[in-house]
């Protein structure tokens, strides 16, 4: 199959859309595909709630499992280099298949290669994912270290521009880029707009995931990336006002379905969650299908999420070879499941010791060992009353915002007219 290339797309895109649809679209494709035919990019409607790409924690158990508790929340994959994609060709499926259940699901590429990333995403699109991320945000040496990738990124616009339209040129599906509000001393307001800027106009990015704190490239580690620069919340509100035709995302510290929702209501389009969908998993993900989405909850309980896992996690365990996956590999994403919870630490505890013990061969037989140190009113509670975040996490950011940006159209030729 032929790579398209940017104008392709834009010449081609409803008859390659049109195919498509009749050959493999699914359910969210379709919508997506029609929301891109019917109604054009700019009016693509960015998730309310998503949970944020996060690698070896949204790996595919992690995301079963979140499936089960919030049918409604999109779900970002791990980052998965453009270049692993390109190389394991003949092993994609342990990479990029998914169930069904999962949609909607978004793939997160990271890359350098142009050619890598173009390949990357003809062959990550036969998988029908819902929009293709491209990577801008990742502080980590081993990403950021390697040239110009992760957060390095935002320091070459142009490079940013190129590569989304490269992916949006092989998908048919929405594209999307997730940053950082900066990188070192790059961090003024008009330096990130000028990267939005230059971004949107060169390219078909509509919608940007703003992780509203800076990058530091300077050797401290992606932990204390996510800790120490201070989130600058007055940053992706004043997006809003400066990008009216565009779509925004708002990331970083925002701990509970409460604080979404404040987010929201204070104007946000999306709102991404990564670490608090992961440690403290069914508080949070439990109430998104009610509180953000205004449609029932399923209704389950900690016990019957479980048993559906279990189900999964049987079926799937050692199925890639090798062992693989393993038992740790499929309880990890519990390991925020009891948040808080009586028995929390000791089912831990029994965790580490079921591991080892070769008569646990089941998930089945994994839960059976395990989970009586968890008392039955946590097992089989509804979720709790939505529990409330910090009422002043927004409460001033409209009078922080800085001054408006003044687009320097003349560093820019603008997509449309190339
Ligand atoms: C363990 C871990 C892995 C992460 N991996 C990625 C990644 O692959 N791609 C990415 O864009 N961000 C990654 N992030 C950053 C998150 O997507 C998110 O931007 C960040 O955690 C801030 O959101 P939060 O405060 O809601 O956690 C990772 C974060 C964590 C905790």
């Amino acid at each position: 199959m032929r790579r398209l290339s940017a104008l392709d797309l834009f010449s081609n895109n409803s008859i390659k859309s049109r195919r498509t649809l009749s050959v493999c679209a699914t359910k969210h494709q379709l919508h997506n595909i029609n929301t891109h035919i019917k109604m054009g990019a700019e009016q693509y409607r960015p998730p309310l709630f998503s949970v944020a790409p996060m690698m070896e924690w949204t790996d595919k158990h992690y995301r079963t499992v979140a499936r089960i508790i919030s049918k409604h929340a999109w779900l970002y994959t791990e980052m998965l280099a453009a270049e692993t994609i390109v190389y394991q060709q003949g092993n994609l499926d342990r990479f990029l298949a998914f169930p069904s259940e999962q949609h909607p699901i978004v793939l997160q590429i990271g890359g350098n290669n142009l050619d890598n990333i173009a390949k990357a995403t003809q062959l990550a699109n036969a998988y029908g994912f819902d929009e293709i991320n491209l990577n801008c945000g990742c502080p980590s040496a081993k990403v950021a270290g390697h040239g110009c990738f992760g957060a390095r990124l935002m320091l070459d616009p142009k490079f940013v521009s190129e590569a989304m339209s490269v992916i949006a040129a092989n998908t048919d599906v929405p594209v999307s880029v997730k940053c950082r509000i900066g990188v070192d001393d790059h961090d003024s307001y008009n330096e990130l707009c000028d990267f939005i800027y230059k971004v949107s106009s060169l390219s078909p990015t509509k919608h940007f995931i703003i992780h509203s704190r800076k990058a530091m490239l300077n050797g401290i580690s992606p932990a204390d990336n996510r800790r120490i620069p201070p989130l600058k919340y007055e940053y992706y509100y004043a997006l809003l006002r400066d990008f009216p035709d565009l779509r925004f995302t708002i990331n970083g510290g925002i701990d509970c379905v409460d604080e979404v929702n404040a987010a929201l209501r204070e104007g946000a389009h999306g709102v991404m969650v990564g670490r608090a969908a992961y440690n403290n998993l069914w508080n949070t993900l439990a109430h998104v299908d009610s509180a953000v989405y205004g449609e029932p909850s399923s209704g389950l309980t900690r016990r019957q999420v479980l048993e559906q896992y279990q189900v999964y996690g049987d079926a799937v365990l050692g199925t890639y070879g090798n062992n693989r996956p393993n038992m740790r590999e499929l309880i990890r994403p519990l390991s925020g499941f009891f948040y808080s919870e009586p028995g929390n630490s000791l089912w831990k505890r029994k965790a580490d010791a079921a591991f080892l013990n070769k008569n646990i061969t089941t998930v089945k037989s994994f839960f059976e060992e395990t989970l009586v140190v968890i008392p039955d009113a946590v097992l089989d509670s509804p979720v709790a009353e939505l529990p409330s975040g910090r009422k002043d996490l927004f409460a001033n950011v409209r009078g922080l915002l800085p001054p408006p940006y003044e687009t320097r159209t003349e560093e820019v030729v603008v997509y449309a007219q190339s």
